[in-house]
C-alpha cells in the first residue's frame, strides 16, 4: 500500500528534488520545513545526493542531526544557495508573512543572503493582503516593548505580548525577545508596513518578508505548481 501523502510533504518533495549536488541550503522552520527536511534526508541516503545545510532554528537542526544531515553552523556563513521554508501567509505580489514561531531572526537572516528561496505552502496560505488572516508578528527587545507598542500604534496598529502556549506568561523567542501580534488597517500594503517596522528603534524583527521569495510553491490535491 503506497503512503498517504499531504500537500505539505507534496510540495516538501518537490522542492527537495530541485537541490543539487554541492548546494548549501538552509533549513526553514515548521511543519513543511520538516517534510522538506525528510526528503532531503531521503536522497542524501538513495542518492547519495551531497549537499550542507544550515538551520534557521534548534528544532530543525536537531531534525536534521537526528537524519545524519552535514550541518554548518550561522556563524560560519556570508551566503548560502537555497534556503527553504513554509509560510503563514504568501500575497498574489509574493510578500511573506511568517513569524508564528520563534525564530524570525534567523528564518529573515538565511532567506535575504540565499541566492534563492523556495517558499512552500498549500492553498491555505494564499492572500490578498498580508495580515489578512494572522496578526503581523513583531519582535522587540523586552525593555522596548511600550515605546515601540506605542510607535506602532500611531501608525494605526492594535496589538499585544504574545503569551506562551500556556498561557500564564509571555513567549519569549529564540533569541529572548518579546513578541507583539499586531493588526494594522487594511489599507496599509506590505511594502508600506514594511518600511514603517524597518524604521522603529526597538524592533528586532518584524514577520513581513518584503521581496525575499524567488519562488513560490504551491501544492493543491497533490499536484505542485509554481506562483
Ligand atoms: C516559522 O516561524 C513560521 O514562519 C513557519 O514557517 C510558518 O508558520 C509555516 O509553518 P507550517 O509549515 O507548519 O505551516
Amino acid at each position: 500500500m503506497s503512503e498517504i501523502i499531504n500537500d505539505k510533504q507534496s510540495v516538501a518533495i518537490h522542492a527537495a528534488n530541485l537541490v543539487e549536488d554541492g548546494m548549501l541550503v538552509g533549513l526553514g522552520t515548521g511543519s513543511t520545513a520538516n517534510y522538506f527536511i525528510e526528503a532531503l534526508a531521503r536522497r542524501k541516503q538513495e542518492e547519495q545526493l551531497q549537499f550542507s545545510t544550515v538551520s534557521s532554528s534548534v528544532v530543525s537542526m536537531m531534525k536534521a542531526q537526528q537524519l545524519g544531515l552535514d550541518l554548518v553552523a550561522i556563524e560560519h556563513i556570508r551566503q548560502l544557495d537555497l534556503y527553504v521554508d513554509g509560510a503563514d501567509e504568501v500575497s498574489p505580489e509574493m510578500s511573506l508573512l511568517k513569524g508564528r514561531g520563534f525564530d524570525l531572526v534567523k528564518e529573515k537572516l538565511l532567506a535575504k543572503a540565499s541566492e534563492q528561496f523556495y517558499v512552500l505552502i498549500d492553498n491555505s496560505k494564499l492572500v490578498i493582503r498580508i495580515g489578512e488572516v494572522f496578526p503581523i508578528p513583531v519582535e522587540v527587545t523586552p525593555f522596548s516593548w511600550q515605546m515601540v507598542l506605542r510607535s506602532l500604534q500611531q501608525i494605526g496598529g492594535e496589538g499585544e505580548l504574545r503569551k506562551n502556549t500556556a498561557g500564564d506568561g509571555l513567549a519569549i523567542t529564540s533569541h529572548g525577545s518579546l513578541v507583539l501580534d499586531m493588526t494594522f488597517d487594511s489599507s496599509l500594503e506590505a511594502v508600506e508596513l514594511n518600511m514603517e517596522l524597518n524604521a522603529i528603534p526597538g524592533v528586532v524583527e518584524h514577520g513581513i518578508f518584503y521581496q525575499l521569495a524567488t519562488h513560490v510553491f504551491m501544492a493543491k490535491d497533490g499536484v505542485v505548481v509554481e506562483r
